[in-house]
């Protein structure tokens, strides 16, 4: 029932879901596991070409097996897109075909108090690489194509990064922060070429990113098919922005009371 309340779902309309996609060619980096992996089952069915990016092979290889027999054409591409080296082979690679739809989705999180990271600079290193510097790089590999298609940018991002910041989640909310600030003050001429923006600030979803915190096991949260669900609804209204009809609220109780927020922390700080 509180999962019902506080995420009241959006679901795209299949039928106009569908005639949006027809023959389009899709991009959803980190489509191997999680919500990544639930948008593949949700789009498999309809006529577009999907191409899935992602470390694992063995996993990409076994979607791109499921989905033999599905409507979409499926094409995988295996690259850490932390790697320099791989993400210019992948440029290489897109360059070469028609690009309507880019999903930014790959992500990693990290939740480590300061105090645990202080020889630990490769934590930040691998959060910027990935939220922010690959998806930058790819926007701007893309932005060309998406100009001649008309095309649409989704960025998956987290619901956090509108309030104020948490205790031991700086690497994660800083990289996640630094991509929503670079898409939305990109978003203006983007619209002037055409290209559509839509961000996802979805709040927690049960995938493996939060498995390694606790205190997130017993907390409300999005099924991957649901948080899939709300990214159909982007693709095929292409409105700006989902965010829980709470968020609101919570932006502006983080701006009134943000004062105590931080005294808050401070006291979870230093009872751990
Ligand atoms: N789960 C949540 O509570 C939550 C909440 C808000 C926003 N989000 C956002 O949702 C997105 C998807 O996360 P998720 O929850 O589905 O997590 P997940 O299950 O861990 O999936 C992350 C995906 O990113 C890929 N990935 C990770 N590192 C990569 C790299 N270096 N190069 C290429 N691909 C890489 C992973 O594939 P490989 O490991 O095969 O590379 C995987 O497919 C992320 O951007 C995350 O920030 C999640």
């Amino acid at each position: 029932m509180l999962n019902f309340l506080l995420f009241f779902l959006h679901k795209p309309n299949m039928h106009r879901l569908t005639q949006r996609l027809q023959h389009k060619t899709i991009i959803i980096t980190g489509a191997s596991y999680g919500i990544g992996e639930s948008l593949c089952y949700l789009l498999a069915e309809i006529d577009c070409n999907l191409i899935l990016v992602a470390r694992t092979s063995d996993k990409l290889c076994e979607l791109k097996k499921q989905f033999a027999m599905s409507k979409a054409k499926v094409d995988i591409y295996v690259a850490d897109l932390r790697d320099q080296k791989q993400i210019d082979e992948f440029i290489k690679y897109i360059k070469t075909l028609p690009i309507d739809i880019f999903i930014n989705n790959a992500g990693k999180s990290i939740c480590r108090p300061i105090m645990q990271s202080l020889d630990r600079l490769h934590d930040f290193e691998r959060t910027i690489k990935l939220n922010y510097l690959a998806p930058v790089q790819l926007c701007l590999a893309l932005i060309p194509k998406l100009q001649q298609s008309k095309g649409h940018i989704i960025n998956v991002s987290a619901v956090n990064v509108l309030f104020a910041p948490t205790v031991n989640w700086s690497a994660y909310q800083a990289s996640k922060s630094a991509f929503d600030q670079w898409l939305r003050s990109a978003m203006p001429e983007l619209q002037n070429q055409q290209i559509k923006v839509s961000t996802v600030y979805l709040p927690l979803v049960k995938t493996r990113m939060i498995e390694p915190t606790k205190v997130y096991q017993n907390l409300p949260a999005l099924q991957p098919k649901q948080a899939a669900m709300i990214i159909g609804y982007l693709l095929q209204t292409q409105k700006r922005q989902y965010k829980p009809w709470w968020a609101i609220i919570v932006q502006l109780a983080s701006v009134l009371f943000n004062g105590i927020w931080f005294k808050l922390n401070c006291y979870y700080i230093k009872r751990k």
